[in-house]
């Protein structure tokens, strides 16, 4: 499968995807889109993938809906702009259900819709120099296709600061508003995102799938009916071939067999 716009890159277990329009700072537009939609559906039916890495080329991680784009959709109509949206839903859902670990490196500035594409990333890696911002009010639009999404990562209220006033912020806030899992100097950008690579790889690929599945299941959900959802989920898991190996290799102070050095 080859992409217009992204780059990928295997290397065993693991996945390095990366936006490919540097000229214009890896904003989507519709084609951006279609790859990305292409590539998650292959990695939701890739069993042997355990990690990956979403980058970006170039100055910026990516600088959000391309701005020619929207404008270019201005001039649709109301259902056709509906269509195009729905395109892009699609994309942030079908990423953030990929079973993998999906980790984002971030480096430059993710703006927009870019703060999206980190929103649905399980690990978010950032530059310390990093500019974040929820920018679209300021272009006259909004943070809608992305809201789920980053609602879910930094809650109500820095939502309502951040997305109502369209301001710029830092990496720091980044990870104080939970956006950001770990902020580094530009040069340990890579090692801690190999850091991360191994401990996804020391992770049980079945149980990694589904504590992910369980996140969503479990949100917004009352207490006994959270119960039925978690005990269903870790017994089933507890009695699986990878739940037995985990749990026989930690009493046996062994490796289970799914590590990979
Ligand atoms: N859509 C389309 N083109 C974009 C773009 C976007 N969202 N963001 C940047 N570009 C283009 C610029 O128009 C410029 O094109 P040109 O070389 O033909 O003039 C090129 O990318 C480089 O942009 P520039 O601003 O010079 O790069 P920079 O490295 O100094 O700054 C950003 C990078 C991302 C910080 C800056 O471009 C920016 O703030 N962009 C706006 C992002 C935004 O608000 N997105 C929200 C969309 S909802």
């Amino acid at each position: 499968m080859s992409f217009e716009f992204l780059t990928v890159e295997r290397r065993g277990a693991v996945e390095y995807v990366t936006l490919n329009r540097p000229d214009v700072r890896n904003a989507f537009n519709e084609h951006v889109i279609a790859d990305l939609t292409a590539w998650a559906a292959r990695a939701h039916a890739d069993p042997g993938l355990r990690a990956v890495i979403l980058a970006g080329a170039g100055k910026v991680f990516s600088a959000g809906a391309d701005a020619a784009w929207m404008a270019k959709m201005a001039g649709y109509s109301r259902e056709e702009n509906a269509r195009d949206a729905e395109a892009g839903a699609r994309m942030f859902e079908a990423i953030n259900t990929v079973p993998a670990i999906v980790i984002a490196r971030i480096h430059g500035a993710a703006l927009g819709g870019g703060c999206g594409l980190a929103a649905v990333c399980d690990i978010v890696v950032a530059d310390e120099a990093a500019v974040f911002g929820f920018t679209e009010t300021k272009l006259g639009i909004l943070p809608a296709m992305i809201s789920p999404y980053v609602l879910q990562k930094i809650g109500a209220s820095a939502a309502r600061e951040l997305f109502l006033t369209g301001m710029r912020f830092d990496a720091a806030r980044a990870k104080e508003i939970g956006l950001v899992h770990a902020v580094v100097p530009a040069e340990n950008l890579d090692t801690t995102i190999d850091r991360y690579v191994s401990e996804a790889l020391s992770a049980a690929p079945t149980a990694v799938a589904r504590a992910k599945a369980l996140i969503p299941r479990v949100l917004g959900r009352t207490t006994a009916e959270v119960m039925a959802i978690t005990t269903e989920a870790i017994a089933a898991q507890r009695v699986s071939a990878e739940g037995q190996d985990g749990l026989k290799a930690f009493l046996a102070k062994g490796k289970p067999g799914w590590v990979r050095d």
